[in-house]
């Protein structure tokens, strides 16, 4: 398992990561560009460069086009792990009228445990919450959660979601998402997460969460599992 070994886990959000991401992504929008709607693939571009995303093209075409299908169903969408509001506007983008929730503490990563491997440090990702507010200004019925979560949803409403998105790197996050909004899934539900099949933690949260369960994981080619709630 390459993807395992921690020399590699330790570009996470550094200068060859972006390196690297942004080489990877190129040739992906390149080949985003002769198969999809150029609309979109322009979108996409422009969020890239905008909010220096940290999903490559292809992940952030899966955000979109997983959100864009479940709009039909009924149910709010969320996304925990905003950070400079990449992924959110992706969201925005596809999600229509519906409500969308967005969970982070805008003070970077809380600590991680030895279930992350010391591949991160806390408050990596700091961002500022009235630049991601200024930058989704456009887009309605979109409520921002401040702080850290699960303990930021605790006055959230909503008690069943279409499409959840997390990108929140750690274990213990993880696990926290995966026992909140589980059983609030409406069936058909879609959760995604990032980095699935990069980071140890987040794997490990997502095989014990469902070890139990009858939902699969499904693994995608990306570093993103998906789990249709049944
Ligand atoms: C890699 S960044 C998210 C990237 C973003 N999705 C994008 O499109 O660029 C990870 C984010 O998860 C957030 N995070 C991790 N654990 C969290 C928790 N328990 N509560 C709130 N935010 C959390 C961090 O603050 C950070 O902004």
């Amino acid at each position: 398992m390459w993807m395992k070994n921690k020399r590699f886990q330790r570009l996470g959000g550094g200068i060859l990561e972006r390196f690297g991401l942004r080489l990877w992504s190129r040739l992906q929008f390149s080949a985003l560009g002769g198969r999809k709607d150029p609309e979109i693939v322009a979108v996409l571009r422009q969020i890239y460069h905008e909010r220096r995303s940290l999903l490559s093209a292809f992940e952030q075409y899966l955000v979109y086009a997983a959100a864009r299908a479940q709009r039909k169903r009924p149910g709010a969408m969320a996304e925990v792990g905003v950070y400079r509001g990449a992924s959110a506007r992706l969201i925005c983008e596809a999600k229509g009228q519906k409500p969308l929730h967005l969970f982070d503490t805008f003070t970077g990563l809380p600590e991680s445990t030895a279930e992350d491997r010391a591949i991160h440090r806390a408050g990596q990702y700091e961002s500022s919450l009235e630049s991601v507010q200024a930058y989704l200004a456009g887009y309605q019925n979109v409520h921002f959660h401040p702080g850290r979560f699960p303990e930021s949803a605790a006055a959230v409403p909503e008690d069943s979601y279409c499409f959840v998105h997390f990108d929140v790197d750690l274990y213990a996050s993880t696990l926290a998402c995966l026992q909140y909004f589980y059983p609030k899934m409406v069936p058909g539900g879609i959760m995604l997460s990032h980095d699935y099949g990069l980071l140890a933690g987040v794997q490990q949260a997502f095989d014990e969460f469902f070890a139990d369960k009858p939902e699969g994981v499904i693994e995608q080619p990306t570093t993103q599992c998906m789990v249709v709630k049944l």
